[in-house]
């Protein structure tokens, strides 16, 4: 609205990079940022980018060297002027004078739209306004990618009054995936949407000033088959209302040992950890759900930094880790060859990827079985096709192991360890929740002795 208007008027007098960033070491914050940002960003090459709340053109200056066209909006007249004398040189760029929240464009006209710093400026109406219509100008599968700051202002500059919106990333994550669009095509009506690809904080704002508040988001507009997923939107909201709940976790806690929510706990976790002989500065690629939780035995070396990411998705350059590790997770994902194909081009040569996951028998599968893996939406190999999967993604010195004698001893460890704290259990939760997990427990090992459920060890090298 207006007030939006006359801050960034206030803002906006000398055009400079310290006033446009409302910070004293814009330079130096500039320097660092860049390199990480664009990092962040799907490949530009050859594609149609929309640049949002452009600024003077900071980025626009770099998206320019590798899209084949940018278009850089904002909506103060010495922004645009100042990017424009900068960058019109380049000769494949176009720059609007424009108020984003008025903004329109046909539909599937950009491939991906940036925007660094400007949701924060808009109102929650204003933004699924503008969420509406980017979904219907990006071509499906296109990208959008934005950077917020999160909770608090960031920057070190006096400000007479400040109208901007620091939203919570939860805020942002749920706005952001929620909204929806209709688009027909004929008598065809399909529904877009965003999935989140990436969600992390800015590492340069935690190295140079100690704050975690600065937050980026990389989404990609996607089809939404209404149908699928029992009524929820996206693979994550099915996965987050069905068996990670947060009481779910808590209660998945409790069995497996704070700090774990996948089998054996601490005990397995030394036991494989041991296995990847891991030395000081190798960097580990840890793939799980909900790491936050699983990895909190991590978060005093201060050398973890934490993804929302969705691994089938996600783009790592060639050989970024020394180790993949990833612990009963691969059951929800489709294409295991694709994933480990993935898995390999990440590592550097030498590397290892360790898995541990739910495997099945040979089918035929006994009726509950069928049923329970329905239910579940869980994707589920033999221990040795896992092992021919990796073989064929390239991986060298493949060890498979069907370790369900492993598990089954944990199941049971785990159990006793229930029984000895029942009353604290009950106490902590409800005897229905008590009662929910030991019959899970127990169905677990049911579904072993019938020889339907397994759970596999993995082990590979990269040539
Ligand atoms: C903090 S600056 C960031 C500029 C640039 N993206 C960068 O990171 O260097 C925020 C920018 O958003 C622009 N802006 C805010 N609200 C806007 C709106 N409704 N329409 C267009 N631009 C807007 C401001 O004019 C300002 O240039």
């Amino acid at each position: 609205g207006s007030t939006m208007t006359e801050f960034w008027k206030e803002h906006s007098r000398q055009a400079t990079v310290e006033e446009m960033m409302l910070d004293s070491h814009a330079q130096e914050l500039t320097l660092h940022e860049l390199p990480e940002i664009l990092s962040l960003l799907p490949s530009l090459s050859g594609q149609r980018v929309l640049e949002l709340g452009a600024g003077i053109g900071r980025y626009t200056s770099h998206l320019l060297t590798q899209a084949s066209h940018v278009t850089a909006v904002d909506f103060m007249e010495s922004f645009v002027e100042k990017n424009r004398q900068d960058n019109s040189h380049h000769g494949n760029a176009s720059f609007l004078q424009a108020d984003v929240t008025k903004l329109d464009f046909p539909k599937n006209s950009f491939d991906i739209i940036f925007s660094n710093w400007l949701l924060m400026y808009l109102s929650d109406e204003e933004l699924t306004s503008l969420t509406e219509r980017m979904l219907g100008w990006l071509c499906p599968g296109g990208y959008l990618f934005f950077r917020e700051s999160c909770n608090y202002q960031s920057g070190d500059c006096k400000r007479t009054f400040n109208p901007t919106h620091y939203r919570s990333s939860a805020h942002y994550s749920h706005l952001m995936t929620t909204t929806l669009r209709e688009e027909s095509e004929g008598a065809e009506k399909q529904v877009f949407g965003f999935d989140i690809v990436l969600n992390k904080t800015v590492q340069t704002y935690i190295k140079m000033k100690n704050n975690q508040n600065q937050v980026c988001w990389l989404l990609e507009k996607v089809g939404r088959d209404t149908a699928c997923q029992e009524g929820f939107r996206t693979f994550q909201q099915f996965l987050d209302n069905q068996q990670y709940t947060r009481k779910g976790i808590l209660r998945y806690e409790k069995m497996f040992g704070a700090g774990y929510v996948s089998t054996g706990g601490h005990s397995t976790t030394k036991e494989f950890v041991n296995l990847l002989n891991l030395k000081p500065g190798m960097k580990v690629g840890l793939f799980y759900f909900y790491a936050s939780i699983v990895l909190n035995m991590f978060y005093m070396s201060f050398n973890v930094h934490f993804e929302v990411a969705d691994a089938t998705k996600r783009e790592f350059p060639e050989a970024s880790f020394d180790v993949v590790y990833s612990r009963d997770t691969i059951l929800h994902i489709d294409d295991k060859l694709a994933m480990f194909k993935r898995f390999h081009s990440w590592l550097k040569p030498g590397g290892q990827v360790l898995i541990t996951d739910y495997c099945c028998g040979e089918k035929p599968w006994t009726p509950p079985f069928q049923e329970y893996v329905k239910q579940r939406g869980y994707i589920l190999y033999t221990p040795p096709q896992y092992g021919k999967f990796l073989q064929q993604a390239g991986f060298s010195n493949v060890r498979a192991e069907d370790r369900t004698t492993q598990f089954m001893q944990v199941i049971q460890t785990e159990l006793e360890r229930a029984g000895a704290m029942e009353d604290e259990f009950i106490k902590e939760f409800s005897e229905e929740d008590y009662l929910a997990i030991v019959n899970g427990w127990r169905d677990k090992l049911k579904r072993c002795k019938s020889g339907d459920q397994r759970w596999g060890l993995f082990h590979a090298t990269r040539n």
